[in-house]
């Protein structure tokens, strides 16, 4: 079964050997089966089973969310509004939602965790990461990770997200649990391992054992580095060749010449610094060292509860100086290299068919018209998943 879209008005291909932003005018593009089989001017299309007139509007490649944490019960809007009202953000907030998701039945787990990964995809995100770390014992970090591998392949063990409370008086058991019996629990349904580095959370050499232990369960090292103040995150997961250091709000001038010197991808949330009131990272400096940038949603019931990737794109271009290509760049492109997914985040022939068409003629409405819905259709794998406007 092969489908032709024409009359693109712009075509946004990222073009992996490019390593940027590519777009063309006036253009087609064919699927077949679940890949992109070709692309080139609308005035010279192959002939297909299915013809789509895209009446000049843009297609994207599907958004890579590389950062989200969708296991959870409960919600936290009091904290919030608390915020705003001039409370300063604490990672001491999980602790609530740790409760609630102990107390939670997987069915209710189930229950919003589909339901945020509609919300994804009908705003264009067609791959998306998704980490435990609400559990944080063996049992509830099991099931969290096994109930993620039901809706992505990029399933996160992060149990070492906080010390939970039985734990206080011995931390380092803790450390020890998650290096042990609950990681022996996790990594069959997993495929990366995260640690929060970050005071109040865990420290340099803890998350070196928490990485190293997770390798050794064949777990791909990422981290949660330098979001809350200055810190050795970023330095530990270049040192470790972590696929991503994520936040990246508070870096040091070694941080950014250490990221720009390593394959570590720099994943920024900019949700994040909107929702808790906090500086925003500085992408221009590390998109101007030469670093990769990505920017993810960092869905959580804290920190940043959007799953909106154009909220977080317009961020990007308004609050953290990206260009409308960077921004669209990052969270496509970007993220599926925080992911290494060679075969996401872009259009080229051989790619994944998973594709986004706007109801506007060109990426840089996603920031034009900041909360206006412009997710016209989207494909996954070359199936249409979204149908709309
Ligand atoms: O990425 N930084 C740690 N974890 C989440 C926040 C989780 C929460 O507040 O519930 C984050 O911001
Ligand atoms: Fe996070």
């Amino acid at each position: 079964m092969s489908i032709l879209i024409t009359n693109i008005g712009e075509l946004v291909t990222n073009a992996p050997a490019a390593g940027a932003f590519a777009a063309t005018g006036g253009a087609a593009l064919v699927i077949e089966g679940s890949q992109v089989a070709w692309t080139g001017p609308a005035s010279q299309p192959p002939a297909a089973d299915e013809l789509i007139d895209a009446d000049g509007r843009a297609v994207l490649p599907g958004f890579v969310d590389s950062h989200a944490h969708l296991v959870f019960a409960g919600e936290r809007g009091a904290e919030f509004a608390a915020r705003m009202a001039g409370l300063p953000y604490s990672s001491g907030g999980i602790r609530s939602t740790v409760a609630a998701t102990r107390s939670a039945t997987d069915a209710e787990l189930r229950t919003n965790l589909q339901r945020l990964a509609a919300e994804m995809l009908a705003q264009g995100i067609t791959t998306f990461e998704c980490k435990s770390g609400y559990g944080l014992t063996v049992a509830d970090e099991a099931r969290s990770v096994a109930l993620a591998a039901e809706v992505t392949p990029e399933v996160t063990y992060l149990g070492a997200h906080v010390v939970p409370p039985e734990f206080e008086a011995d931390p380092a058991g803790y450390v020890d649990l998650v290096c042990g019996q609950m990681l022996t629990a996790c990594a069959p349904h997993a495929r990366w391992v995260d640690v929060f580095c970050e005071r109040g959370a865990f420290g340099a050499d803890e998350a070196r054992a928490v990485l190293a232990a997770g390798e050794s369960a064949g777990l791909l090292p990422r981290l949660h580095a330098n979001q809350l103040g200055p810190g050795p995150g970023v330095q530990v997961a270049v040192e470790v060749g972590a696929a991503s250091a994520d936040h990246c709000t508070y870096l040091a001038d070694a941080d950014v010449e250490a990221l720009a010197s390593s394959q570590t991808v720099a994943t920024l949330l900019p949700g994040v610094e909107f929702s808790t009131r906090q500086p925003y990272p500085d992408a221009r400096r590390l998109l101007d060292a030469g670093a990769t940038v990505a920017i993810a949603t960092d869905c959580n019931p804290g920190s940043c509860f959007t799953s909106s990737m154009p909220f977080c794109i317009a961020l990007a271009v308004r609050d953290m100086r990206m260009s409308t290509q960077e921004a669209v760049w990052a969270a496509t492109a970007g993220g599926a290299r925080a992911l290494r997914r060679p075969d996401v985040g872009h259009l080229g022939i051989g790619a994944q068919a998973d594709l986004i068409m706007l109801s506007a003629p060109s990426h840089a409405y996603l920031a034009y018209r900041p909360g206006v819905p412009q997710i016209a259709a989207v494909w996954r794998a070359g199936q249409r998943v979204v149908t709309g406007r």
